[in-house]
């Protein structure tokens, strides 16, 4: 596949540097080492690269199998022209491509390369289409798959000794959060403290869920029954803030939703203001970790040491 859509890239008219990463047992490596001085551009071929990351966040465009590693490019807001090479992608590409983060070139068996090539050179030419692109991708996949699946495997636990979930909220979620950001006391302790309009709510939520760097999650146990959420702030810290439905508060469901969320962002200090007088949040924040931060309120978690084990054996 690969000489051959790089050909078609040259009779396209590319001409700017091109990064090739075969597997180690690639076939095509001798290939495209041989064919390499004939291009009109100049390509890098890297076999077996340990640092695809890096690679892919290099990258202003991709142009792959419509495999798993799809995932790993959206995560990474990388764009892709993707084509289909075994019927097992089918299914992932499409809804891919339907989320906005990939273009579908077609399955590799009847794939027009000219076509192709020329997708390729169009999104080129559209930065704004790419950068839409990218941030569907990031948006679609967040790449905390492996602590989320360490999450439902081991999850903290309530009172009652019932696993607490938490799961990324969606538009759907829209009357469920209004009824709680409506819940007569539950903005007691928010900053504001006016109840939003259903008209107000939705235009916020709207807007909430397009961000790429918030991370809203709906507490599940196993119903939804809260939402725990962490805002970027303008000083670069991560704000913790949550809300557990009053119907199902004091069975230990916050502490345990603090405590997976911790799980789930390791790498980050999570900070959280805490209102003079709020003792149900003093008690839920303390008991999951976090630490009085210079006194005036605000505490803080510190990220779980990578390889301490201690994403594992927090309760
Ligand atoms: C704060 C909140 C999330 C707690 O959720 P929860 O599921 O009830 O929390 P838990 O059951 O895990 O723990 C509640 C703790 O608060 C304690 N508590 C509750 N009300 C209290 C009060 N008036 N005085 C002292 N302690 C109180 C409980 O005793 C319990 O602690 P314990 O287990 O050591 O006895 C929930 O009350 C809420 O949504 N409040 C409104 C929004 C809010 O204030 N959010 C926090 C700021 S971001």
């Amino acid at each position: 596949m690969t000489p051959r859509v790089l050909s078609a890239l040259a009779d396209a008219g590319y001409r700017a540097p091109v990064t090739v990463i075969v597997g180690a047992s690639a076939e095509s490596a001798s290939v495209l080492t041989e064919m390499a001085p004939r291009l009109p551009y100049p390509i890098s071929v890297l076999h077996d690269v340990d640092d695809m990351a890096a690679q892919m966040t290099a990258a202003d465009i991709a142009i792959m199998a419509a495999g798993s590693s799809l995932l790993e490019a959206a995560s990474l807001g990388l764009p892709v022209v993707a084509v289909v090479t075994a019927d097992n992608q089918q299914r992932q590409g499409a809804a891919i491509h339907e989320a906005g983060a990939i273009r579908l070139a077609g399955d590799w068996n009847s794939l027009d390369l000219p076509a192709l090539a020329d997708m390729a050179l169009g999104l080129l030419r559209d930065p704004s289409t790419l950068q839409c692109m990218s941030e569907n991708g990031m948006r679609l996949c967040n790449g905390r798959g492996a602590s989320r699946a360490a999450l439902a495997i081991s999850p903290p636990r309530d009172n009652a000794g019932n696993g607490i979930g938490l799961r990324p909220a969606s538009f759907n979620d829209a009357e469920l959060m209004f009824r709680w950001q409506t819940t007569p006391g539950a903005r007691k302790w928010m900053r504001n403290s006016a109840a939003p309009s259903y008209a107000e709510h939705m235009a916020w939520w709207q807007r909430r869920l397009q961000m790429i760097d918030l991370d809203l999650y709906i507490v599940e146990a196993p119903k939804p029954v809260g939402y725990v959420r962490v805002d970027g702030m303008a000083d670069g810290r991560h704000e913790v803030s949550i809300m557990i439905d009053p119907d199902h508060a004091g069975r230990g469901v916050g502490t345990a939703a603090l405590r997976a969320l911790r799980r789930l962002l390791p790498e980050l200090p999570l900070h959280a203001e805490i209102r003079p007088g709020n003792l149900a949040s003093a008690s839920i924040f303390a008991k999951a970790g976090y630490r009085q931060d210079g006194g005036n309120g605000w505490y803080r978690s510190d990220p779980i040491a990578a390889g301490s084990g201690d994403a594992r054996t927090t309760p």
